[in-house]
């Protein structure tokens, strides 16, 4: 992994250095930190003023007044001000939320130029992708699929799971329905549910329960469903047959040395 993130690192220095139009994309995991790669290419004495939107709205802003943070971002994003007077302007996002990717949502940073406020300049253009949380659970075992909904304006929780279209638990209030091949095995608590938790509880974990599990919280103003969660279930028989984590870290890659060796040819080639 160490060395795929290296060269996606330097294809995207490369890329960015010949058009500064490239969008990068970033792909994070749910509940891992991830880092928004931009770069003002200069040093700077005072801190300058750089903000970041999503396709929705303003995110994250920091000048030498301070900062200024959108209420579903705070606590979870930072523009460290000793690397932004490198000219670092990258945007590092804390627990990654399964409503950080949005389908491939375009994050754009502005740069207002201190003697022209009013102008403000494209510096980088993100796009993140949220893979699914993984987890893997013994046959037989109690497994539990993270979900937290606290973020979301929601008067009444009414939690669903499912898996493509079809419903295996889904709570309103006291009223709860446990889909086909469900029954007695799975609940989001009535407590936890309002506490901001939707955690799912999985009991007695068979082979056939292995599935992208989705949930969604339905909103009070728009009465609309949106995606609270996504997670790839994995099961296995026995701690032996566990799969072994892909092992990266060891060893060399040849494949992804070799787009590696590619990637700088390639960048030593367009950068004249
Ligand atoms: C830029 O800042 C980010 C976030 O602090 C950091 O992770 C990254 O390593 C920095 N990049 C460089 C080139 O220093
Ligand atoms: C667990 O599920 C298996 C079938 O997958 C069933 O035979 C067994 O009785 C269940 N155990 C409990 C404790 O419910």
């Amino acid at each position: 992994m160490t060395l795929l993130y290296i060269y996606i690192l330097w294809v995207a220095a490369c890329v960015d250095s010949i058009s500064a139009d490239s969008h990068i994309t970033v792909s994070a995991r749910v509940g891992s930190t991830v880092v928004l790669p931009c770069n003002l290419r200069n040093v700077f004495t005072k801190t300058p003023r750089v903000r970041w939107h999503n396709d929705v709205g303003f995110v994250f802003e920091r000048s030498s007044g301070g900062t200024q943070i959108d209420p579903g971002y705070e606590g979870r994003v930072d523009i460290p001000e000793n690397e932004l007077r490198k000219g670092n302007c990258s945007l590092v996002l804390k627990n990654v939320r399964i409503t950080d990717d949005g389908a491939y949502r375009s994050f754009v940073v502005e740069y207002v130029d201190r003697t022209n406020t009013d102008k403000m300049q494209d510096i980088s253009r993100v796009k993140l992708s949220v893979d699914a949380f993984q987890i893997s659970a013994q046959v037989g075992s109690t497994v539990l699929l993270p979900c937290e909904w606290s973020d979301l304006p929601i008067q009444t929780p009414h939690v669903e799971w499912y898996i493509d279209s079809e419903t295996v638990f889904e709570r309103k209030g006291k009223e709860s329905f446990q889909g086909e091949g469900y029954e007695g095995r799975v609940d989001v608590p009535e407590d936890e549910l309002l506490k901001g938790i939707c955690s799912l509880v999985l009991k007695n974990v068979s082979a056939t329960d292995a599935a992208v599990y989705r949930s969604s919280m339905v909103v009070t103003h728009t009465k609309k469903s949106v995606l609270v969660q996504k997670v790839e279930l994995s099961v296995y028989e026995n701690p032996e047959k566990r799969e072994e984590e892909p092992s990266g870290e060891a060893g060399i890659n040849w494949p992804h040395l070799l787009i590696f060796i590619l990637s700088l040819f390639m960048c030593f080639l367009f950068s004249r």
